[in-house]
């Protein structure tokens, strides 16, 4: 079988190694130094000032919504816009939080939202926040959508879960908003098995993150932070440890996933060569006419863990279902499909949104993995079996 995912860690075995040592050398397990590396470490990388370490992508992306939430940047009852072709968790903090889901439809040659479809939604729904996922590696033109956004002052914040190393006309994707979320969970580019992260250039952003992530208080703030705000709510150096500033959750990361995060970072550019050099073989697939070709004429750099087809109809797809099957080659939908379809929109969202792509999507393609450790044999077979 050609799984998904077929290690934990890139240089699984070493990696393992270190974990075991770092383990048996450790004194504090739970959020500390190393979670403070990881965050430095990836704001190097990813060029962004502050990067603030989650247990997950999931967690990241509902930390995000609530602080700006905290913020008072959107307050309940705002329309948020985001893509419709998402991931759940990204979609259920928007409506935990009051705020008006507003599902915008992608354009089928790039998975993604453009700046026309985000145009055309924004006339009608006004939304003040656009929260866009950059899917499995790609992306429309999200300079046009960065330039709308600033000229409407609408917020604009980017899930890069699926996207990490991505460039588009040469600007790292997780660049082009006010902050972005990643995952690092095992099946996505990087793995801490699980982790996340939101990167920003804002100081205040990268604050709220801090107290959001850990219970509301101030314990992961600077010394200059915390004085500010104990002396704003008269708050003494006793009651000081069980203070809590706003809404918060626990979503902190252990000391475990830093070391790995760091570790793995070390590997990430060789592991983004080899999937964009995997993604390279996979396009003669596309020379098949069943599907359509994923349009990437402006990605500098294409960092993509699954490999979409997409069907002109139903029929097709379900007989490439039973191809894989005979193959061995494990598939899966294209992520959640159009949100109108999901179980959980339809029981707390009562409107319905026109979807068209989203929808041809939903029911016309699929993926399968495109990771570091496939084989020349393996991507053979995949090339083949789809051809
Ligand atoms: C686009 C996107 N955002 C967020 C997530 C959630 O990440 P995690 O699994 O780390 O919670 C996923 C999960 O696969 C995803 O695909």
């Amino acid at each position: 079988m050609i799984k998904l995912i077929k290690s934990t860690f890139y240089n699984e075995k070493i990696t393992k190694k270190k974990l075991c040592n770092f383990i048996m050398k450790t004194e504090q397990m739970s959020i500390g130094k190393n979670v403070s590396q990881f965050e430095n470490d990836f704001s190097k990388w990813q060029g962004r000032k502050y990067s603030v370490m989650f247990n997950s992508g999931s967690s990241a992306n509902l930390a995000l919504v609530q602080v700006l939430v905290n913020l008072g940047k959107i307050k309940p009852g705002d329309s948020v816009g985001f893509s419709a072709l998402t991931w759940a968790t990204n979609v259920m903090p928007i409506i935990t939080m009051n705020l008006k889901p507003i599902p915008i439809d992608i354009e089928t040659d790039t998975l993604n939202i453009s700046s026309k479809k985000v145009i055309e939604s924004y006339n009608k729904h006004k939304f003040k926040c656009l929260f866009i996922t950059n899917l499995l590696g790609f992306s429309d033109d999200i300079d046009n959508i960065r330039k709308f956004c600033i000229s409407k002052k609408i917020l604009l914040i980017e899930d890069n879960c699926e996207s990490l190393g991505t460039e588009y006309k040469g600007e790292k994707l997780g660049n082009f908003s006010l902050a972005s979320t990643f995952s690092f969970y095992v099946g996505h580019h990087l793995s801490t098995i699980e982790g996340g992260m939101v990167c920003t250039d804002d100081k205040e952003i990268d604050t709220m993150l801090r107290i959001v992530r850990s219970h509301g208080w101030d314990r992961h703030l600077t010394l200059d932070e915390q004085s500010a705000l104990r002396k704003k709510y008269k708050v003494d150096d006793f009651y000081g440890k069980y203070t809590f500033y706003d809404i918060g959750y626990n979503f902190r990361p252990t000391e475990i996933q830093g070391f790995l995060g760091s570790d793995q970072l070390k590997y990430l550019d060789a592991m983004v060569s080899k999937r964009e050099t995997n993604y390279k073989k996979f396009e003669k697939i596309y020379l098949n006419s069943d599907f359509i070709k994923m349009d990437t004429s402006k990605l500098t750099k294409i960092s993509n863990f699954a490999f979409p087809l997409i069907c002109k109809d139903k029929k097709t797809r379900d007989n490439y279902i039973e191809l894989a099957k005979k193959a061995e080659v494990e598939i899966r939908p294209i992520v959640a499909g159009s949100i109108n379809n999901q179980a959980f929109f339809g029981k707390y969202v009562s409107k319905k949104f026109l979807l068209k792509n989203a929808e041809m999507v939903h029911n016309n393609g699929f993926y399968f993995g495109n990771n570091p450790d496939l084989t020349e044999k393996e991507i053979q077979i995949l090339v083949k079996t789809f051809s």
